[in-house]
């Protein structure tokens, strides 16, 4: 017998997310060692969203604090993620303060339970100690749920302890782990009945696979225990969890759906939604974000990595399936998994039609909008005549001295595809050129994502950004405070004898929008030259948007190389590296090596070409410094008005918004620590749902294609938005 589709939201109560590079899981041996490896969200959602479930409970694993603050701080990134099940010490007597710790971090108010594994304590009677007692009370007084992790030989004192705290909701995990794969017990028979026969004690359909044979279990092994469940509990008090990724030992997430479903008497939908959704949301008092259920209005863009409409589950889904993680670039992993069709002017669609003002803009280079008309003619005039020659031709020509002559003060250059690559050339170019290896740079600049310069944004020895760098590609490297000019001369006077270069976000942008403080590129570009050093600007995100010369022009600084990428062409791929002549020396006679196929191809340098036709004349910049500064202004008395501590500072045509404590300028990036990052993302989440297309880390960017009439129809968008996100808090 199938049961019929739940009825309302489908919440899988019990499921764990972990990573074993970042904790112990002594138990993951012999039978278990295949799951010894990471099992992160990003590999459940294709399953979530194949099967229609759109919100989760995910539960711990480890006794340990640290793992409950990190799954809380998941549900910040996944709002699918609905509620933790998280530990803390029951035999402790703080349990109060701990749960308010927990509470008051990130993700904090997704906490609805605690667990401990008590079949794990070699005492039978753990649950009766007189600590372990007082520290369940605690549970109930904080309003949270507890999680009974017990085999049949603990089932006793759960009775005792279930009955001695009318006021706590229980929760039985895994029907209390019956023996199937060996017939049952009558140990467990008894003491789940008893268990039952309390009105406080819920019960979860979980876990049974893997109490039966892994290999050999049928329906039929399942079914006279999930009889018992609803017999005894009731339908009111059962729910489904799939415990993923534990239920692979036996089966898929789709069979251990379809086995319970089958093996429960026939329900009507209703009681269906209450054993797949509902009850888990009462138990465990469950908030759900409004867009997870469909039915809630279909049109408003979700707010979640599994979000509302069939065509976009379908596309997160394969998407999911055929690219890793579901993206080709992991910043793409920090926003909403939503996925886009098509883009015009400032405005991008989803898939299912939903229009967004668009102030992300590919992360920066469509400065001109989408499609700029008279740029889109150029470039599809030269895809006529042929992409790429393997040769240099008369476009790449026009195009490096057109780059040139606006830059003004670099004297040669080559062509790229991104400016990760950009960077790598001119690393290698200022080290063949001063014979020495160091590289500074500084704490929350962005250079790609290569071994060689990707770094942790901490300490004053360079560490490993990413799983898979070696340590060993960053010893070159000084990494400093930014702005900081005391800094950078005691550095100098350190090491300046052994740095080949000086590579900096001359303002920075990427992690937050910070200016250079009064004379501070001026310090540096002397000191650098005291030294010998090769002064390298990444003018990635400045270059050709803050002026069409970026900040060595805004600022009168001219670094020794530039590495320039995003607006220069318009949002076609194509960087660029700038500067003196005597540093492309080596890679001019080919001693040092700089290559590569796509490089200066014929659409990326009529793209450079028209991008410049557009932005010379100096109108996109008056342009765009108008409509930034309306938008600026417009967020701040927004964010006022709906008594949101939003601080937005920056450039008109790039600025960062944080909440943050005080609300004063930054000047480091060190004081970016008094922002509160995850409190941002959710009204990131909560612009998004109301149709104005942000990056969850703060960054906005503006274009030429935004209009005054776009920023005053952005300002009722934020009005809504703000005014939700100020109720929902
Ligand atoms: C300052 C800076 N440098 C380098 C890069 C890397 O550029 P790409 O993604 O084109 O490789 C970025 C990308 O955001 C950037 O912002």
């Amino acid at each position: 017998m199938t049961v019929p589709p739940p009825t309302g939201v489908t919440v899988d109560a019990h499921h764990h997310l972990w990573d074993p590079g970042q904790g112990d899981y002594p138990w993951m041996t012999g039978r278990f060692a295949p799951l010894r490896r990471e099992y992160a969200a990003e590999q459940l959602i294709p399953e979530l969203t194949a099967y229609g479930v759109r919100a989760t409970v995910v539960v711990q694993v480890r006794a340990e604090e640290a793992e409950t603050r990190d799954l809380l701080a998941l549900t910040t990134r996944h709002r699918f993620l609905a509620g933790v099940v998280g530990w803390v010490d029951l035999a402790s007597a703080q349990v109060g303060r701990q749960i308010e710790a927990l509470r008051s971090g990130p993700g904090g108010q997704r906490l609805v339970a605690v667990r401990h594994d008590v079949s794990a304590e070699p005492d039978p009677r753990w649950l009766l100690r007189a600590d372990v007692q007082r520290g369940l009370a605690d549970i109930a007084d904080a309003g949270l749920a507890f999680d009974l992790e017990v085999t049949p030989r603990e089932l006793a004192c759960a009775v005792q302890v279930a009955g001695a705290h009318p006021d706590l909701r229980f929760v039985l995990d895994h029907l209390g782990k019956p023996p199937i794969a060996t017939g049952g017990s009558d140990l467990w028979r008894r003491g789940f009945a008893e268990l039952a026969a309390l009105g406080n004690v819920w019960c979860k359909l979980s876990g049974l696979v893997t109490e039966a044979d892994w290999d050999r279990w049928t329906d039929a092994d399942l079914a006279p225990y999930i009889r018992a469940a609803v017999e005894q509990f009731g339908i009111p008090r059962l729910l489904f969890g799939s415990d993923w990724p534990v239920c692979e030992l036996a089966a898929s997430y789709g069979q251990v759906l379809t086995a319970v479903r089958n093996c429960l008497p026939p329900l009507d939908p209703s009681q269906a939604g209450q054993v797949f959704g509902l009850n888990a949301v009462e138990v465990y008092r469950l908030d759900l974000p409004r867009s997870v259920n469909p039915a809630d209005q279909p049109k408003e863009a979700p707010m979640t990595s599994v979000s509302a409409t069939t065509r976009q589950q379908e596309l997160q889904a394969r998407a999911l399936r055929a690219l890793a993680g579901g993206v080709s670039s992991n910043t793409r992993l920090l926003n909403p998994h939503l996925i886009m069709e098509r883009a015009s002017g400032c405005r991008i669609w989803d898939a299912d039609g939903t229009e967004y003002i668009d102030y992300l803009l590919g992360q920066g280079p469509n400065f001109l909008g989408y499609a700029p008309p008279r740029v889109l003619e150029k470039v599809l005039a030269a895809q006529r005549d042929g992409i790429i020659y393997a040769a240099t031709h008369t476009r790449e020509i026009e195009a490096a001295e057109r780059v040139l002559s606006v830059l003004g003060w670099p004297e040669t250059m080559r062509f790229g595809s991104s400016s990760t690559e950009m960077v790598q050339a001119a690393l290698r170019m200022a080290r063949a050129t001063t014979g020495r290896t160091g590289i500074v740079r500084f704490h929350g600049h962005y250079h790609g994502w290569i071994d060689n310069i990707y770094t942790r944004n901490e300490g004053t020895e360079a560490g490993p950004a990413s799983k898979g760098q070696p340590a060993s590609a960053l010893t070159d490297v000084i990494p400093i405070e930014w702005n900081d000019i005391q800094a950078f001369e005691q550095v100098m006077a350190e090491h300046g004898s052994e740095a080949a270069a000086v590579l900096m976000e001359p303002i920075m942008i990427n992690a937050g929008v910070i200016l250079p403080a009064p004379g501070y590129l001026e310090a540096v570009r002397r000191i650098c030259q005291q030294h010998g050093t090769v002064l390298i600007f990444d003018e990635t995100i400045s270059g050709f948007r803050v002026a069409l010369g970026g900040a060595a022009e805004r600022y009168g600084v001219h670094p020794d190389l530039a590495v320039y990428g995003k607006a220069m062409a318009a949002g076609w791929p194509c960087a660029a590296i700038a500067g003196r002549r005597d540093l492309f020396a080596d890679v001019a006679t080919g001693r040092a090596t700089h290559a590569g196929t796509f490089n200066g191809n014929t659409i990326a340098t009529a793209a450079v070409l028209a991008s410049i036709d557009e932005l010379a004349s100096g109108e996109v910049y008056e342009q765009v410094g108008k409509i930034g500064t309306a938008l600026m202004d417009s967020i701040r008395d927004c964010a006022e008005a709906s008594q949101l501590e939003l601080h937005v500072q920056g450039l008109p045509m790039a600025f960062h918004a944080s909440f943050a404590t005080p609300r004063q300028a930054m000047t480091r990036y060190r004081d970016l620590d008094r922002t509160d990052p995850a409190r941002y993302a959710r009204l990131a989440d909560t612009l998004i749902g109301h149709g104005v297309w942000v990056a969850r880390r703060g960054i906005w960017y503006v274009s030429a294609a935004h209009t005054e009439a776009d920023v005053s129809e952005t300002l009722n968008r934020l009005e809504r938005a703000f005014l939700a996100f100020s109720t929902q808090a």
